[in-house]
């Protein structure tokens, strides 16, 4: 009979792992992917995303549904609200149980997209007090490939997804690599797979140093 021991894996601190980069880039087939293969593993995993499905969330978007408009700085408030309500509510308590968080979208996020209607340094200074993750995937893609990708797979596009904006906010992810520790820009424009052996590889690492 197996022990709970032999089960569980040794490591019982979670890590906390954000997944970036601009629209169709593939953060959410990655988030999954990574999910499901740390959950067969036998480590506790909670897929969570931004923005939320909450209150905040829901207002944000709304307004990506151009239902109302926000000023770009307000959007970002909003944005900034949510993250502040999802770990309070969400990432915290899970990573204080041990649990490894792999969230769909995070503070870089705010700062890469809003960044090219709003100040940067304002944007980093209302996201300074926020948890770091302890890993940060940018999927790199480039923007004609994300817009090929975000047109087979969805009828309507949101108000970020037209590709000179996209080329914007890729260059300010690039600009952002160095601003949060642990931060990995990957080469995105691969089959499924072979993206996610290289995130897997480099949470692998990162397990084992913990
Ligand atoms: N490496 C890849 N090669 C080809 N297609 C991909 C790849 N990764 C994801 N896709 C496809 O591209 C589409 C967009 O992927 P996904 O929803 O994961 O992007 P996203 O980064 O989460 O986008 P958004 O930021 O808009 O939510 C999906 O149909 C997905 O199956
Ligand atoms: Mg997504």
């Amino acid at each position: 009979m197996r022990t709970e021991t032999e089960e569980t894996p040794k490591n019982k601190k979670g890590l906390f792992i954000a997944f970036e980069g601009i629209d169709g880039s593939g953060q959410t087939t990655q988030s999954k992917l990574l999910k499901d293969y740390l959950t067969k593993k036998g480590y506790g995993v909670v897929l969570t995303k931004e923005p939320t499905n909450d209150t905040i969330g829901r207002t944000i978007r709304s307004a990506l549904r151009h239902e109302w408009h926000p000023n770009p700085t307000a959007l970002q408030l909003l944005f900034t609200a949510d993250r502040s309500q999802h770990l309070t509510n969400v990432i915290e308590p899970a990573l204080k149980s041990g649990k490894t968080i792999v969230c769909d979208r995070y503070l870089l996020s705010t700062i890469a997209f809003g960044s090219i209607a709003a100040d940067m340094d304002y944007l980093k200074s209302i996201n300074a007090k926020f948890r770091r993750p302890d890993i940060t995937f940018i999927l790199n893609v480039p923007p004609e490939a994300c817009m090929k990708r975000i047109r087979m797979s969805r009828p309507s596009t949101e108000l970020f997804e037209e590709e000179e904006k996209l080329k914007k906010i890729r260059e300010a992810y690039f600009s952002l690599k160095d601003y949060l520790p642990n931060t990995y820009v990957i080469d995105g424009d691969r089959a499924i797979q072979e993206v996610h052996e290289e995130i897997r590889k480099i949470v692998e690492k990162h397990l084992m140093e913990k």
